[in-house]
């Protein structure tokens, strides 16, 4: 299998974190180490593994963590409360609430109540607003702003490029979309956005210069969907049985990896490509909300 048009997130990812360090550095040196929360609720398998990598990541760069779990049966009023303590406290920078919550509680509610400033998720109306309005002092949510990233830093351009979205999420579809749409270097897009009630959504993706996948379907994107020479990004984490693997199941995106590789300009790996920029936007939204707090600029220009 040709390899040479991968998109290597895990790269890409290290060397945000590399800059990320240099941010966490001058940050302790300043005497404001930054910190961070991570607020989760009941047992979710995949939530349990996704804080478990953010914690580590955190580890590994020297932010300091802490996380707070709460039993299933937790009432949006308790949830609330705690968020309330967190928002005060100034040793946390950033708060972080994993998603997906219990049904007895309004995750709009949730977004709301973290503090703008601390809202290193950019799940907040206030940040969702900036990000739409096109200012940059807001937090941008992590995945579309790792997808930003990847792209970018492939040299792909999206000025007048056709870039067609399917899915149309508050944490991916809508943000990526709102990014891309900007009139601002790298983006300057005509986006597409796709869902459940688009027609012919094959039409829409077989026009698309860069194809961003993220609406949870496994393996929906086939080779006969895609533009010879498209960019595509697979933000896609799908579980399906698979007899032959030792838990019974395995993980996949929301592209046919092996059929569209073959066409594709460039393309995300999955796993490799988009999950581990999600953590090291996190990781530098952090440090920016710690830095902010602290009155700091951290922001060099290759930064
Ligand atoms: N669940 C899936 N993705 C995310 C994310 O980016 N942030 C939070 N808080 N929960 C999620």
């Amino acid at each position: 299998m040709a390899s040479d048009n991968l998109i290597d997130g895990r790269a890409i990812a290290d060397q945000i974190h590399e800059e990320t360090r240099r941010h966490v550095e001058a940050l302790k040196a300043h005497g404001t180490p930054p910190g961070l929360v991570f607020v989760r609720v009941g047992e979710d398998p995949a939530s349990r593994v996704y804080v478990g990598m953010k914690e580590k990541a955190c580890d590994r760069l020297g932010i300091q963590s802490q996380t707070r779990i709460l039993p299933e049966d937790t009432t949006e009023k308790d949830l609330l409360k705690l968020i309330g303590e967190l928002n005060a406290d100034p040793t946390l920078h950033g708060i972080l609430v994993q998603a997906p919550l219990p049904p007895q509680i309004n995750e709009a509610n949730i977004f709301a109540a973290v503090s703008a400033n601390k809202d290193v998720d950019g799940f907040h109306p206030l940040n969702v607003g900036k990000l739409l309005l096109g200012d940059p002092n807001g937090f941008v949510p992590c995945t579309p702003a790792g997808v930003h990233e990847l792209i970018i830093r492939s040299g792909v351009h999206t000025s007048g490029a056709e870039v067609v979205i399917l899915g149309r999420g508050n944490i991916v579809g809508k943000p990526m979309a709102a990014i891309l749409c900007q009139k601002s270097e790298h983006a300057n897009a005509t986006v597409t956005l796709c869902h459940s009630r688009s027609t012919d959504i094959g039409e829409h993706c077989r026009r698309a210069d860069i194809l961003i996948a993220a609406m949870g379907v496994p393996e929906f994107v086939k080779a006969n969907m895609v533009k010879p020479g498209a960019v595509v990004i697979d933000v896609g984490v799908n579980r399906i049985p698979d007899p032959e693997a030792k838990n019974g199941s395995r993980l996949v995106g929301d592209v046919d990896f092996a059929d569209v590789q073959p066409i594709a300009g460039r393309i995300t790996p999955n796993p490799g490509g988009v999950g581990p920029m999600t953590i090291a936007m996190l990781l530098r939204n952090t440090v920016r909300a710690a830095a902010r707090a602290n009155g700091l600029n951290l922001e060099t220009p290759e930064s």
